[in-house]
């Protein structure tokens, strides 16, 4: 089957780690209620890094594990709902500090936290054989949380994944994504400092959405590509709660240690979760030739979407 296979992995994250405990010297919450509800003990919280620097550092450690050069790159990508400027894009930002020589397409796009899937589709379709393109996925959701707000603050956190993905005749690759319209549980109206700029979530409704809309993604690409579960090396969902993970790992009645889990490190980093939790893994060498691993993601819109991924 032709697709797209992953071929470098790259993260950033910022200087400055804020734990349950200094949040908790913040507003009225504590260690014990954040780490039950969500698996939450840490976060990454920028001060000096722009999106367009964390970008950066990702994309070009991304670019030097693929073995491509900058100038191969046929497509550069980034999916975000925090951006530095409005125009330019930061992939924009990122192209113009790269070797990059070619006409190519170069746009941020957002699709919330499912946004890394939307970059694998829009990846596969817009290659053709053998070219490449750098998806980055990199959010600074600290610009539009609210610090006051304990049923928010506690969940979000700043990072970037990128990773380099060639377009391939024979990988086992399949993608699709989906949204719903359905914009009253999880929104924010503007990136600029008022009341109406920061993240406003009904937990319950989203966490309901993604339970649902997770299991019945895994189901679709396991029927679609004629798998059950016992092929599938891991599932790396979108990490926003422990619990979602955990509630569908059991459902699926899938062991532990199939269902990646790191939010424990970076709380709820939208569209870049997945592929921080992808780079974690490659770290510690989960990601061997020849695993099947299925990627999940979800989020305001709504919007979700899934992915086969041949390691
Ligand atoms: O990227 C996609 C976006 N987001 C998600 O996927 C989030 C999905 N939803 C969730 O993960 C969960 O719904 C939350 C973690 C957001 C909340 O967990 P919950 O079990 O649904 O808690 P709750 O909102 O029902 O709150 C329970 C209690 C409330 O107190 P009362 O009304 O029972 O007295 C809250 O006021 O916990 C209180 N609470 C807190 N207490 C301490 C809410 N936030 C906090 C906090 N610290 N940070």
């Amino acid at each position: 089957m032709e697709g797209i296979k992953i071929i470098g992995y790259g993260h950033a994250l910022p200087e400055k780690i804020v734990s349950n405990e200094d949040l908790s010297k913040m507003v009225d919450t504590s260690d014990e209620w954040i780490s039950s509800r969500t698996g939450i003990k840490n976060r990454y919280v920028s001060e000096q890094e722009t999106n367009a620097s964390l970008s950066l550092a990702a994309a070009k450690e991304a670019i030097a594990d693929s073995g491509k050069k900058e100038e191969d790159l046929d497509l550069i990508l980034l999916a975000t709902v925090t951006p530095d400027y409005v125009t330019p894009s930061v992939a924009c930002r990122v192209a113009a500090e790269l070797s990059v020589k070619k006409e190519i397409p170069v746009f941020d796009f957002n699709a919330a936290c499912s946004g890394f899937l939307y970059g694998l589709y829009l990846a596969d379709r817009l290659l053709k054989v053998g070219q490449c393109a750098l998806l980055m996925a990199t959010e600074q959701l600290s610009k539009i949380t609210d610090f006051t707000d304990r049923s928010t603050c506690v969940l979000f956190g700043d990072g970037s994944g990128a990773v380099v993905v060639e377009k391939k005749k024979e990988v086992s690759f399949d993608c699709f994504v989906g949204a719903d319209g359905n914009a009253g549980p999880l929104y924010c109206k503007s990136l600029r400092f008022t009341k109406d700029a920061y993240i406003h979530m009904n937990g319950k409704e989203v966490f309901r959405f993604a339970v649902d809309k997770i299991q019945k993604s895994i189901a679709r690409i396991l029927e679609q590509n004629h798998l059950t579960m016992d092929d599938i090396d891991y599932v790396v969902c979108h990490q926003a709660n422990y619990r979602i993970i955990d509630y569908v790992r059991k459902k699926l009645h899938a062991p532990e240690e199939k269902f990646f889990c790191n939010i424990q490190n970076y709380a709820n980093t939208s569209a870049a979760s997945i592929p921080l939790a992808l780079y974690d893994m490659r770290q510690q060498g989960l990601l061997c030739p020849g695993k099947k691993v299925i990627v999940v993601g979800f989020g305001g819109g709504f919007t979700w979407g899934a992915a086969l991924l041949d390691c």
